[in-house]
């Protein structure tokens, strides 16, 4: 059994074994935070996708999609402020070689102190009946410094991120004696910026004229699209333009799997509403989000709400839903209140006026936006990592299963004859084959039925249909199920509805 150190590994290992996530151009020995998805995965991933394109397109007939192209006029970039301000602060340490993000060093010390925190609380909560942590938090001498130093690192990291000031960087790192990991020493060089975005040459010219960038956000493309789409949609604010597609960041650290990778899928919602009524929309999608996350039952208690002290150059009001994957609560998604900027801005750029006329009102006005943004890869990475579950069981025998939620699993049932003679795989084709229009079908005649349930729990197919001699004598089948392991048996003819009950998402899109 992993404990919590190497779960993460073997998360990883499992991933690749069953198909899942292998490293993109392996046979070249990989290449850095680039990652493949294999015939398990690319199932997985297309179940979270339609989970969230119907969320929004199906359930709110005022949210549209598009799908804008990756390769965008170079002055998008400018007017977006990404040329100019997308940028991650870098350090080396000497000693080490290694690089790291300056903020994320000095995000850990923060991290540190919280943990601090939460250990005298817990503490504290055993010891006291009745205890009652706001009182706690604001009086336990301890805790009332450790909450100090955050805010004090935390107001000058917003103040050195947000006036661009490296030196100060450089400085709050010194002064917190923060040391490499791996080195053990202090020996940094110097905090500087580091552009994120790639470059690349449109037409047969190198030259600068012909540098383009890989989108690393796929906000913009609606936002250009916002007139197009408004225009020609009728769409009457509030409305809602979505979006799934590929973004692009030449991240300086990337060492946590599909964490954080140099090439990524972003799903992003812009919501359009009227001046003045942003943080009513703001507020709403803000729960609307964490309900969907929660809807899909891997634990309510594995997400929160992060608020962003250092807000964006774009934003009036930003957090982020939190997941509590292996490494720790990290970033899911993004909910950002982005004001007018970008259509302003692009509106100045481009010279085209980007503004909506509000009949009721009977004015113009450029929209502010709310936009949710999740990372389609994270969301990939929070449900198989808590969906693994090594497992002893109670004859003593282990398993590993992937307790991925029924509507997002990459084969809905194995279909199993017991064995390959007697009729039984003839009997197995026929069900599969009124089967598969609606569910994702797996067939397996090969090895002994335990070994072959155990290979389904492994890719996290939730039922198995097993044929055997009864069900040539009285039409009917076992399901078993996948997370309890036991078994019923049904009639074949009410098999297909008692499986579409189980594994729709439109079932799970209900319960939002
Ligand atoms: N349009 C706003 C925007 O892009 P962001 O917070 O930079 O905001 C949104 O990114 C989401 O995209 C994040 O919450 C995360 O899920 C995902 N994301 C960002 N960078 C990523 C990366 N390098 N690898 C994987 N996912 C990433």
């Amino acid at each position: 059994m992993a404990n919590e150190d190497n779960l993460f590994k073997n998360v990883i290992a499992h991933a690749k074994e069953y198909g899942f996530i292998f490293p993109s151009s392996e046979i070249y020995d990989g290449l850095s935070a680039v990652y493949d998805y294999g015939q398990n995965g690319a199932e997985l991933k297309n179940n979270i996708k339609e989970y969230w394109w119907k969320f929004m397109t199906l359930l709110h007939d005022n949210i549209v999609g598009i799908d804008a192209a990756i390769f965008m006029h170079p002055t998008t970039w400018k007017a977006s402020g990404h040329v100019d301000a997308f940028n991650d602060p870098m350090i080396d340490n000497r000693d080490s070689k290694k690089r790291y993000r300056a903020d994320q060093l000095i995000e850990g010390v923060i991290e540190k102190l919280e943990e601090k925190i939460e250990k005298e609380v817990e503490k504290a909560a055993k010891r006291f009946e009745n205890f009652d942590r706001a009182m706690f938090v604001t009086t336990n001498a301890r805790v009332v410094e450790y909450q100090k130093k955050i805010d004090e690192i935390n107001a000058r990291l917003k103040d050195a991120m947000g006036n661009g000031d490296m030196a100060a960087m450089k400085q709050l790192i010194d002064d917190l004696e923060i040391t490499d990991p791996i080195s053990g020493t202090r020996n940094w060089t110097d905090v500087r910026q580091f552009n994120l975005m790639f470059s690349t040459e449109i037409g047969s010219l190198a030259d600068d004229a012909n540098k383009i960038y890989l989108r690393p956000e796929t906000a913009q493309g609606i936002f250009v699209n916002f007139l197009n789409v408004q225009k020609t949609g009728r769409m009457k604010i509030p409305f809602g333009i979505a979006q799934i597609g590929k973004a692009f960041r030449n991240e300086i650290v990337a060492r946590q799997f599909i964490f954080r990778m140099r090439e990524f899928e972003q799903m992003e919602m812009q919501f359009f509403v009227k001046p003045g009524e942003e943080m009513k929309w703001y507020e709403y999608w803000k729960a609307k989000r964490m309900k969907w996350h929660q809807t899909l039952g891997l634990g309510s208690d594995n997400y929160r709400y992060h608020d962003h002290l250092n807000l964006a150059h774009y934003a009036n009001a930003a957090c982020d839903i939190q997941f509590n994957f292996p490494m720790g609560f990290r970033e899911l998604e993004g909910i950002h209140s982005r004001t007018d900027f970008d259509l302003k801005a692009h509106e100045k750029y481009s010279g085209k006026k980007l503004q909506y006329f509000d009949t009721e009102d009977n004015q113009s006005y450029i929209p502010y936006v709310v936009e949710t943004s999740v990372g389609l890869d994270r969301m990939f990475l929070s449900v198989l990592s808590k969906s693994y579950v090594e497992e002893k069981l109670e004859d003593g025998s282990e398993r590993v299963v992937l307790r991925i939620p029924a509507p997002l699993a990459p084969h809905k049932v194995a279909i199993l004859p017991l064995t390959k003679k007697d009729g039984l795989p003839e009997k197995a084709e026929a069900i599969m084959n009124d089967l598969k229009y609606d569910l994702r079908c797996f067939y397996e005649e090969k090895d002994a039925i335990g070994k072959r349930y155990r290979r389904q729990d492994a890719i996290g197919t939730p039922y198995c249909v097993t044929v055997d001699h009864q069900t040539l004598e009285d039409d009917t089948v076992t399901i078993r199920d996948r997370d309890s392991m036991k078994q019923e048996r049904v009639k074949i003819a009410d098999v297909k509805a008692k499986l579409i009950d189980a594994c729709s998402i439109n079932n799970l899109l209900r319960k939002i």
